[in-house]
């Protein structure tokens, strides 16, 4: 039998002798990332990919060098990956990031602290709790507010709505995670816009109350919640005899970044005694800047909201937040375990894992912080206002091509359009032999049932020149393909 020193070597070791091994296998890895080429994705196609990876073997019976395995990933894994910093990398809200976090994430993992109970994190849960605190107050919510980390803006919403239905349930005096739904369920319903998140109709089919318990209502031409349709769609809920437990209104829509009227909602969901939740995963960290921070006017009126970092906070994924005016709020899910959360720890040892849908949970809120006491406000703020520009200045470029048409006027980081005389099909040749040819990682989409094609900046280092190339490949490919 081999003794310990045979699988030691194996381990994160904080000692003198594992920190040097650690910085050694650290500047291996930062090595082994040289061999991502400069282009928005490598030009291998899906058989090629499949090979590769099929090369490697997975668990060999004997493992290999370390050095041997980060060379063969780098070579493999890294050069083939996309490259979300590079300006032709253009699809998602999938963010280059921030350095501070990256080698951040470093510690993370060689310290591996758990996020569910004190005894596992002491001080990791007073650094979230910390960064929960200033993104309640940052977006305006009372001193109690606070938040709890999650795996991303899906994971945030279904939260979200996790607790909006508690809270319809605790109305009625029903403990909903013992009891489970009420017969009244079968009248709650969620109002959202139509181009709201689809996690919004994910937690409803989770939660018991089912898809068609979510009401979309129908948006202005900007593609923002209409509030009159909003008033009408509750006229008819209530005529029919059904409670609208939750609105949910979107800051940041994900094809056109449009923000829903977020003080109507406000008022209406106070009028009706709903939840209020805002998905702000992508316009979250509008609330940063002097000249965007106003479109969020009511958001400090929500319940809940949903906060992703790992979008236009440049985080690595993954790294959400989902914030509540009080952290009463959380007792709507608490479950008590022996091994775990007894509830009866010493003073201020708290136990996140009764705010969470997770148990085990990684020590996100570490990176996030580390970025922003790196970076600062005004620079995020100036970040941000700079990706809104770059789309601004994306859409009067598309203005001004013959060919091509904007969808509509952009105001955040993306830029939808269309090129009149073509079909669907033809939109999709042209993204797909862009990706295929690792020339251009480009959106498409439909608005309205419109089929178009997207840009989604995210790096705002990004140049107006560079925004001008793609726009001429884009025309270029499209007339190559059409003839
Ligand atoms: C408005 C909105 N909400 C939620 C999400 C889901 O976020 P995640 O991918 O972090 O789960 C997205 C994703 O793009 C989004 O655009």
């Amino acid at each position: 039998m081999s003794n310990d020193a045979t699988w030691q070597r194996f381990f994160t070791s904080t000692d003198l002798a594992g920190l040097e091994e650690l910085k050694t296998a650290a500047l291996q890895t930062i090595d082994s990332l040289s061999s991502i080429g400069d282009a928005p994705r490598s030009s291998l196609l899906p058989a090629e990919l499949h090979a590769a990876v099929r090369d490697l073997e997975v668990c060999p019976e004997e493992g290999i060098s370390l050095a041997q395995v980060l060379d063969e990933f780098g070579s493999v894994v890294w050069a083939n990956g996309v490259v979300p910093g590079d300006p032709r990398c253009v699809a998602h809200l999938h963010p280059p990031t921030l350095l501070p976090s990256v080698v951040t994430e470093l510690a993370i993992a060689a310290t591996n602290q758990s996020m569910d109970s004190w005894d596992q994190a002491p001080v990791a849960t007073e650094v979230e709790l910390h960064l929960m605190s200033w993104l309640a107050s940052t977006l305006g919510f009372g001193a109690n507010g606070t938040g709890i980390m999650t795996s991303g803006g899906t994971a945030s919403n279904v939260l979200g709505m996790t607790l909006a239905r508690a809270a319809a349930a605790n109305r009625l005096g029903v403990d909903v995670g013992k009891s489970g739904l009420p017969p009244e369920a079968r009248t709650w319903r969620i109002l959202c816009s139509n181009q709201a998140h689809f996690s919004i109709q994910r937690a409803a089919a989770q939660l018991g109350l089912g898809r068609e318990a979510v009401v979309t209502v129908a948006t202005t031409p900007s593609g923002a919640m209409d509030l009159d349709a909003l008033d009408q769609a509750l006229e008819k809920l209530i005529r029919e005899g059904l409670e609208p437990i939750a609105m949910v209104g979107t800051a940041g829509t994900t094809d056109l970044g449009v923000i829903d009227p977020l003080l109507g909602i406000a008022e209406c969901a106070e009028r009706h005694g709903s939840w209020f939740h805002i998905d702000a995963a992508v316009a979250g960290s509008f609330i940063l800047s002097n000249t965007l921070a106003s479109r969020l006017a009511g958001i400090e009126r929500a319940d809940s909201v949903t906060i992703d970092f790992h979008k236009l906070w440049w985080q690595p994924f993954n790294a959400s937040a989902l914030v509540v005016s009080s952290e009463d709020v959380f007792d709507l899910l608490r479950v008590r375990s022996a091994y775990l959360d007894r509830g009866d720890e010493l003073e201020g040892m708290v136990n996140l894992v009764g705010r969470s849908l997770d148990t085990s949970r990684r020590f996100d809120a570490a990176k996030v912080m580390t970025s922003l006491r790196t970076v600062g406000k005004s620079n995020l703020a100036a970040m941000v206002e700079r990706c809104v520009a770059l789309a601004s200045y994306a859409g009067e470029c598309i203005e001004r091509t013959n060919g091509l048409e904007l969808v509509a006027t952009p105001t955040s980081v993306m830029c939808v359009f269309d090129a009149p005389g073509h079909s669907a099909d033809d939109l999709r040749r042209v993204q797909q032999h862009l990706l295929a040819s690792g020339e251009m990682v480009l959106g498409r989409t439909e608005i309205h049932g419109r089929a178009a094609l997207k840009f989604t900046f995210m790096n705002p280092s990004t140049s107006e020149a560079q925004i001008d190339g793609l726009v001429e490949k884009i025309l270029k490919t499209l007339l190559v393909l059409s003839d």
